[in-house]
């Protein structure tokens, strides 16, 4: 068998961090992030994703439990390399995990994780992680240098960053998209020339995905933005007749006659 081609369609790992943005916004417990996370499921997700950021500004402490709790596919736990994500990761055991660079001012995860530039402490990191049972993958941008650094690190996954292929793809900037796709194939081949099970996310749409998904070796792609986006839009329609039926069921019919 070719080993640039995996054999299974890409999972889909169904990211619900957005839900929880939704939730924050008026600071009460609607819409529940775990009741998202299952009709994802429902919907065949492989994979539940999730980021516990370190300023808690979607996904909280108590999403993570209930949804350990309570979602029975598997989850991938995106996290910083910081000693409190390490610590919280080895109480709750997901099956995966993504490493992932965080700054506070970012908006949403700029940029692949400099494996290079911090080798040992990634190198940690990792075996701790696979001595409490997680399979570790390192979010990093599709270079030479941090595809061969992630190999060294003992990671047996990459998830390559698709953010600047799908951001010219929404500019329909063609040269770039172009120039991108060659630098993501580029990286899946070196990757799975070096053993690496290869992932790919960040920044994908309806329309960006297919492109991505029909690279061979590409194992599974995780979506978060975009897909709950268009949960939204696809659910719109349904959500106003519901309202509307139970405002008719409500409505008195007869208005009593104003009294003399
Ligand atoms: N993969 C990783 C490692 C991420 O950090 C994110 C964003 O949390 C995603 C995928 C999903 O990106 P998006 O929300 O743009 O689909």
């Amino acid at each position: 068998m070719n080993p640039l081609v995996s054999n299974s369609m890409p999972l889909l790992g169904v990211n619900i961090d957005h839900v929880a943005t939704l939730r924050n916004a008026r600071g009460g417990d609607f819409p529940e992030p775990v009741r998202l996370a299952q009709l994802a499921v429902d919907g065949g997700a492989d994979i539940i994703t999730f980021h516990l950021r370190e300023d808690r500004r979607h996904i909280r402490d108590a999403d993570v439990q209930r949804i350990k709790a309570e979602i029975a596919v598997p989850l991938n736990f995106e996290s910083a390399v910081t000693e409190e994500m390490l610590g919280i990761i080895a109480l709750v055991r997901p099956q995966n995990v993504c490493l992932v660079p965080e700054r506070r001012q970012e908006i949403t995860t700029e940029g692949g994780l400099d494996v290079a530039g911090q080798l040992a402490r990634v190198q940690d990191a990792c075996t701790r992680l696979a001595a409490v049972g997680c399979r570790v993958s390192l979010f990093i941008e599709a270079s030479r240098m941090q595809i061969e650094a992630a190999a060294q690190a003992g990671a047996p996954c990459v998830e390559l960053h698709t953010g600047a292929y799908a951001n010219a793809f929404d500019a329909g900037d063609t040269a770039k998209v172009e120039s991108e796709r060659t630098r993501i194939q580029d990286g899946l081949a070196l990757a799975r020339s070096l053993g690496l099970q290869t992932n790919a996310g960040h920044g994908l749409t309806l329309a960006s995905t297919p492109w991505i998904a029909a690279q061979p070796s590409v194992q599974e792609l995780h979506i978060g933005h975009a897909l709950v986006g268009h949960a939204l839009a696809v659910g719109m329609e349904r959500s106003v007749r519901d309202f509307k039926a139970v405002i008719a069921r409500a409505w008195p019919k007869q208005v009593p006659a104003p009294s003399p």
